[in-house]
């Protein structure tokens, strides 16, 4: 059955949690659905754990829709979160209006992702009143380039508990918080209705959510406070490579199972051909 934003605030209700992965393909994507998480982010996270970039930022709003529509297409029932890039805060309202509207209609996500600061509670505001169910993004905002977790001073929290208000008001659907104090992300998911997501923000948030590189340890050098690999298939996909690669040189591999061959009498034929 569809997860919907229903389905979580049920959840919120019933005091169940849930389970989200970010992740960028058709294939990771069916994965996590075969897993059973309840909801897929497609992050621009992307940019440095698939492309090589050293941040977000290069993600583009066309790739996001290539990527979104793949997990969608792989995992229609799980709730799918589309990420608005960088390159989509950069002409405005309706430039974000517009690519918000496509990740809807065209790659058939559920909700957008937005980072936001207090500023952007108008922009909220404005996105949600065209119609688009909305998830702003508070606490660490990668795409500011700033990576010092939140909420870890009484005054910060608290700008951060006023901000997350505010976005509810604004008519917000769910909330992520990245890196943020358990205390003040415990409070900000008691005081709202709505979900709140919780990305290295402790265990008190309604779900919770990790990139599925990290969650599988397939990601090379520094990995956040917060992120945990629950297998290794790094090293297991490194195994197999390798060991595709010793039979490919020693002749081993293709053998005869894997080959196509040529009709029944044909070989024949071919032969009066290539005389
Ligand atoms: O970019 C990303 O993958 C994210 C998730 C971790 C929520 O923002």
């Amino acid at each position: 059955m569809k997860i919907t934003i229903d389905t979580l605030c049920q959840a919120k209700a019933e005091g169940r949690k849930f389970a989200a992965i970010s992740c960028y393909d058709y294939t990771s994507a069916k994965l996590a659905a075969a897993g059973g998480v309840e909801v897929l982010f497609v992050g621009d996270s992307v940019a440095q754990l698939m492309l090589g970039f050293d941040s977000t930022l290069p993600a583009t709003m066309d790739f996001m829709a290539v990527i979104t529509s793949a997990v969608q297409r792989a995992a229609p029932d799980n709730l799918i979160v589309a990420d608005l890039p960088y390159e989509s805060f950069q002409q405005g309202t309706r430039r974000l209006i517009k690519d918000s509207q496509r990740f809807i209609q065209e790659c058939k996500a559920d909700i957008v992702k937005i980072e936001a600061n207090d500023i952007g509670v108008k922009t909220i505001k404005e996105i949600v009143n065209s119609g688009i169910d909305v998830m702003p993004h508070l606490g660490i905002r990668p795409q500011t380039l700033k990576y010092k977790a939140r909420g870890t001073t009484a005054d910060d929290a608290a700008e951060l508990i006023e901000l997350a208000d505010e976005m509810c008001l604004a008519g917000a659907k769910m909330l992520l918080l990245e890196g943020t104090a358990r205390e003040a992300a415990k409070l900000i998911t008691q005081r709202l209705s709505i979900p709140v997501i919780s990305c290295g923000s402790g265990p008190d948030c309604d779900g919770q959510v990790l990139v599925l590189p990290d969650i599988l340890n397939l990601s090379e050098g520094h990995k956040p406070k917060f992120s945990k690999s629950f297998a290794d298939i790094g090293k297991a996909s490194i195994e197999a490579i390798a060991l595709y690669a010793e039979q490919v040189r020693q002749g081993s591999f293709p053998d005869d199972a894997h080959s196509y061959h040529i009709k029944t009498g044909e070989y024949e034929k071919l032969e009066k051909f290539v005389k």
